[in-house]
């Protein structure tokens, strides 16, 4: 708790003790508020002035070392879904990360920035900035002899009003990879709907995904750079209730949209490259 409370910033970066006993770093600026985790470098919480919270939280999340937070953004690295006997989309968001500095920038915005702290032939850096949007950038470093591969994944979960009436966006012409069905197939549709559970890799796209909630009256946009796939998930009814740290009804209130480079897009760097994700997310209103 000392470590982070250095790196606490009058009026605008104050760390508390949050659920589970876990430190909790809320921000403040004149646009908006957030709250971030070092467990995991996850951000829980973020609200633009006036308007209702982006992220999505599981009522029924546990916080508690070594299991991940539902909901907010988890950070998957170094690898994304399931490897034998390590944890499944990797360990960073059940390790806590360091806090190495806060800043209040000229433009009003907040910028905090973590490291993974195991770093065994790399070094991860994310920093995120709260400000008007909320900005992730996951910056990779190969700090080996030799190549380095990786996935990553900002999984992020939005808050939505009412997923029957939800529509995501911008990945039209896109393939992507139907896991429940295990089939390659191109995106026809110019908007996505959700009639059922819905697990997705779209590859090949850098693009800005618009996801429209009529219930909510607004547009939520991720634009994304460094980044080539697209994981669109919704767990529906049966798998909702299958998870234990997920609600039975939380499936109509949520939808991951998610930006990283998986499968074939994970990323090899040569010793001393590095590459950042990033990814920023704003909402508009939806007239
Ligand atoms: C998604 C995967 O990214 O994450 C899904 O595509 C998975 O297959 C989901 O179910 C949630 O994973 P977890 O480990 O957080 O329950």
């Amino acid at each position: 708790m000392e470590s982070l409370k250095i790196h606490e910033i009058p009026g605008r970066v104050t760390v508390i003790g949050g659920p589970g006993g876990m430190p909790v770093i809320q921000v403040r600026t004149d646009a908006s508020e957030a709250e971030i985790h070092p467990h995991g470098a996850h951000v829980t919480r973020f609200r633009k002035n006036g308007g209702a919270p982006l992220l999505f939280m599981s009522e029924a999340s546990e916080f508690q070392p070594g299991k991940p937070i539902r909901g907010g953004v988890p950070v998957i690295f170094p690898w994304f879904g399931a490897r034998e006997g390590q944890p499944f989309h990797g360990f960073a968001r059940v390790t806590v990360w360091d806090l190495q500095e806060t800043a209040a920038l000229p433009d009003a915005s907040v910028r905090l920035r973590f490291r993974l702290p195991e770093g065994d032939g790399f070094q991860a850096d994310y920093i995120v900035t709260v400000g008007n949007t909320l900005k992730l950038e996951l910056s990779v470093t190969n700090t080996s002899a030799t190549d380095l591969t990786f996935e990553s994944c900002l999984h992020t979960y939005f808050q939505i009003g009412d997923i029957h009436r939800t529509e995501v966006r911008g990945l039209q012409g896109a393939s992507y990879l139907d896991q429940l069905l295990g089939e390659r197939l191109t995106e026809e549709a110019g908007s996505i709907r959700f009639t059922a559970e819905t697990d997705r890799i779209y590859q090949d796209t850098a693009a800005t995904v618009d996801i429209v909630d009529p219930a909510l009256g607004r547009i939520i946009r991720v634009r994304k750079s460094g980044s080539l796939s697209t994981v669109v998930w919704n767990p529906w009814i049966a798998k909702a209730q299958r998870m234990p740290d997920f609600g039975d009804e939380e499936y109509l209130q949520m939808v991951c949209v998610e930006s990283g480079n998986v499968r074939e897009h994970a990323i090899t760097l040569a010793p001393g490259e590095r590459a950042t994700l990033e990814v920023e997310l704003d909402t508009l209103p939806l007239d």
